[in-house]
């Protein structure tokens, strides 16, 4: 590694990145992440976080949401994505770094604790209960609110009418599109202003997975800030405002969604075949 490449910065797998066209799109650094999250409604500056003591699998990643705005998260399997939502959401410790929400220092606050504060988590497996029906996980949405109930549940069938066709139906028996519906939908009862969603169009097929992701642009549109985490790389950019690459536990770029597609380093680096494919 020659000294001047060192100057022009190196990308996370040794490529020089001198050797790309400009874009929008920025190497993540912590003095552009500072400037830029100042008015941020979430934000992870220099999270660490892991399941093992002593294993850290998040390596001080930076993120920020500003409100209102839809973000999206990609990378390559194992980067620490899931990791990253659980981390925000008080289900795996944060070991140095902080979480704050509207300024406020959550860092390590419990999942229970947050959703009060408007901070909503649709986990990637197991997001619905099968035996209960649609109503009744929508009810188990809002059980801290109860009196709620109504104007939330009219809300939630406003945006996925199918859910209130099928209230009386068990979660079991919908498809995966609808189970995701029931999923999110059970989130927003409890009125979120920040929703984190992990990998909501996996294993659905690719009808399904539209519909999810014109769902989550919808839930956005209503002013819920978004930060989503997608393995389809390519249809989480093309909808979201940000986006962050995230690699071994570190937020690697960021950018507009549209320019992260294009850019050739993200393309090569990150987003693979699946970025060439579609
Ligand atoms: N419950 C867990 N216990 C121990 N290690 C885990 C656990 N969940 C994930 N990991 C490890 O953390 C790393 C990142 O996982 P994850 O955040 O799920 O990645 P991604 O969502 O980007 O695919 C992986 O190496 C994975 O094996
Ligand atoms: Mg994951």
């Amino acid at each position: 590694m020659s000294d001047n490449e060192t100057a022009v910065g190196i990308g996370p797998t040794g490529v020089p990145l001198e050797a790309v066209p400009e874009s929008d799109t920025e190497v993540c650094s912590r003095e552009g992440h500072l400037a830029a999250s100042q008015e941020a409604l979430l934000r992870a500056d220099e999270v660490t976080a892991g399941y093992l003591p002593g294993v850290s699998i998040l390596n001080g990643t930076d993120l920020y949401a500003n409100e209102g705005e839809l973000v999206g998260i990609i990378g390559p399997n194992g980067a620490g994505k899931s990791t990253l939502l659980k981390a925000m959401f008080g289900l795996v410790g944060v070991t140095a770094g902080k979480v704050t929400l509207r300024g406020e220092d959550i860092t390590n606050r419990r999942a229970h604790q947050l959703v009060p504060l408007g901070v909503g988590f649709v986990p990637q497996t197991n997001n619905v209960f099968a035996t209960l029906t649609v109503e009744e996980n929508l009810e188990m949405g809002v059980f801290l609110r109860p009196k709620a109930f109504r104007a939330r549940f009219d809300f939630v069938t406003d945006l996925f009418p199918i859910l209130g066709e099928r209230r009386a139906q068990r979660a079991g028996s919908l498809s995966g599109g609808e189970r995701q519906m029931v999923a999110m939908g059970r989130a927003l009862m409890m009125e979120p202003t920040v929703l984190l969603l992990d990998e909501p169009s996996a294993g659905l097929s690719p009808a399904m997975q539209d519909e999810v992701f014109f769902n989550t642009k919808q839930i956005n549109q209503t002013g819920v800030t978004v930060v989503m985490v997608e393995q389809n790389a390519r249809r989480c950019l093309q909808i979201c405002d940000r986006g962050y690459v995230l690699d071994q536990g570190r937020s690697a770029y960021t950018g507009p969604g549209e320019s992260l597609i294009d850019d050739p380093k993200v393309v090569e680096l990150y987003l693979g075949t699946l970025g060439r494919a579609r």
